[in-house]
């Protein structure tokens, strides 16, 4: 999986392919899920696109792609929602298939609007460039009871919704009134009738309540070009809150052809962030146990303590230049912008994962595969790709406990602080 979107358009496509697959295989059938989104509503964790790999009779399932090579993995064609006000475990978790409307995709980029029980997707890529549509900004709305119904979410401004490049590996971030984009790299698998892949410069918005898109580039946008990041709005600092960029690459403006193992990288000792209302971008070094970069793919989780600061929490992703992924996970708190190593993952590195916060102090992982490894010819060590930790008690496990209590910074955080 490392780098389809540097594979040449047009170089493989789909075969014949076998009857489809369930998109929830059993536990035992279950091998890896990788790219997909994850939302919090209400009580359910929604979790959208991505591709996956499964087992059949015991037998790995393979794809042919067109040159006649084998692929294990197939798009998911469900947006699956898992009931998170009862208490589960990875291995006996029931997840529910939501029929999907618009296009199968993996490696979109996904905010929620929770105030209306929504969630929105834009971008992503069609795996494999196989049946490709018009790229617009698809809305899922949420019924409460764990289903919802997909619908195209109109723009105000169509004319410049029209000029956008939808792409893959944008970082996001939302904040109550507004969703950011930032960067991504689009492609011929991303982009209908697109010739080129090319890094994305500057940062796309979307106004919740207007439904106004704004192309930012020359005259808003903290970073000029950045993929594989990941984002955070932290709602306690500052009149607007800030959004936080973390890791990825800069890769170069007219390279036809960009590639993150050779591209310059973000570095994670000196943090870039930006005011989401006035677009004003600050720097900030960090101190601490600051984590091993280059660093990409890699999921991020925020979490406010009563007493105001505000925790990220860090798992995983790919050193695309010496070209291995993380097992690793760490905690960066602010406002004292330090940060803490945490407990490797006892199932292995992966990248591509995404993480929600869950059960007050919980973080769902969901999916992840080894880039460099296997990839998806393999088995997840974690059941259903699904793994847990526990912030406070800092560990990690396959259940979760839904009566988890509030949220408080880590013993050891609380310390550095009172150390001063
Ligand atoms: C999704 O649909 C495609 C096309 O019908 C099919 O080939 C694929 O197996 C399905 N995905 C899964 C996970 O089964
Ligand atoms: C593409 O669309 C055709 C026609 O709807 C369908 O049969 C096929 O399974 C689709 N392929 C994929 C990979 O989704
Ligand atoms: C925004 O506009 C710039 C040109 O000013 C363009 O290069 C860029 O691709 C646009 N961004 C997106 C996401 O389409
Ligand atoms: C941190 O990064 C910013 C923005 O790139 C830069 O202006 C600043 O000089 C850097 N600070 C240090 C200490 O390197
Ligand atoms: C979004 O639109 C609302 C209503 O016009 C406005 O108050 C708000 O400032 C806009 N958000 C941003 C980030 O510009
Ligand atoms: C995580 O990876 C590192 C580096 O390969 C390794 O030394 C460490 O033992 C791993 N941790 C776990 C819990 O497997
Ligand atoms: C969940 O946490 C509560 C409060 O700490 C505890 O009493 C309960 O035993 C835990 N439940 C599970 C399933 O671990």
């Amino acid at each position: 999986m490392a780098s389809t979107w540097l594979v040449v358009l047009g170089l493989a496509f789909w075969a014949a392919i076998a009857a489809a697959l369930p998109d929830v295989p059993s536990v035992a059938n279950f091998m890896r899920k990788a790219t997909a989104n994850a939302v919090v509503l209400g009580d359910f964790v929604y979790v959208d696109g991505g591709e996956m790999s499964q087992k059949v009779d015991g037998k790995v399932a393979t794809f042919k792609d067109r040159d006649g090579s084998v692929i294990f993995s197939v798009q998911v064609n469900s947006t699956v929602s898992i009931d998170m006000s009862k208490s589960w475990t990875s291995d006996s978790v029931a997840m529910r298939t939501i029929k999907k409307q618009g296009p199968l995709k993996t490696n979109m980029q996904a905010w929620a609007d929770r105030s209306a029980n929504v969630f929105y997707s834009w971008g992503g890529k069609w795996i494999r460039g196989f049946n490709m549509t018009e790229t617009t900004l698809w809305k899922f709305a949420a019924d409460g009871s764990g289903g919802g119904t997909w619908s195209v979410a109109p723009a105000a401004n169509p004319s410049l919704l029209n000029t956008l490049h939808p792409g893959e590996f944008a970082a996001v971030a939302a904040t109550s009134d507004s969703a950011f984009v930032m960067g991504g790299v689009a492609s011929g698998w991303t982009e209908q009738f697109r010739a080129i892949t090319q890094t994305l410069p500057g940062m796309a918005t979307y106004n919740l309540s207007t439904r106004v898109w704004q192309n930012g580039t020359t005259n808003f946008s903290p970073f000029d070009r950045i993929a594989g990041a990941s984002a955070e709005f932290v709602p306690s600092f500052g009149p607007n809150g800030l959004i936080f960029a973390f890791g990825g690459f800069a890769p170069p403006a007219d390279d036809p052809n960009p590639d993150f193992g050779t591209s310059p990288n973000f570095d994670l000792q000196n943090l870039t962030f930006f005011d989401p209302q006035t677009k004003k971008t600050y720097s900030q070094v960090t101190t601490g146990d600051v984590p091993p970069y280059p660093r990409s793919e890699f999921c991020t989780a925020g979490f406010s303590d009563p007493s105001g600061r505000h925790e990220i929490f860090m798992f995983g992703g790919t050193n695309r230049r010496d070209k291995f992924a993380y097992n690793d996970s760490y905690v960066l708190s602010l406002p004292g912008f330090v940060w803490t190593k945490l407990p490797d993952s006892p199932d292995g590195v992966r990248t591509t994962q995404a993480c929600v916060v869950v059960g007050n102090r919980q973080v769902l992982s969901i999916g992840g595969v080894d880039g460099f490894g296997k990839g998806y010819n393999d088995v997840d060590p974690a059941p259903q790709g699904l793994l847990l930790f526990d912030m406070v008690d800092q560990k990690w496990s396959h259940s979760y406990n839904a009566s988890a209590p509030a949220y408080e910074s880590p013993k050891a955080i609380q310390d550095l602080y009172s150390a001063g």
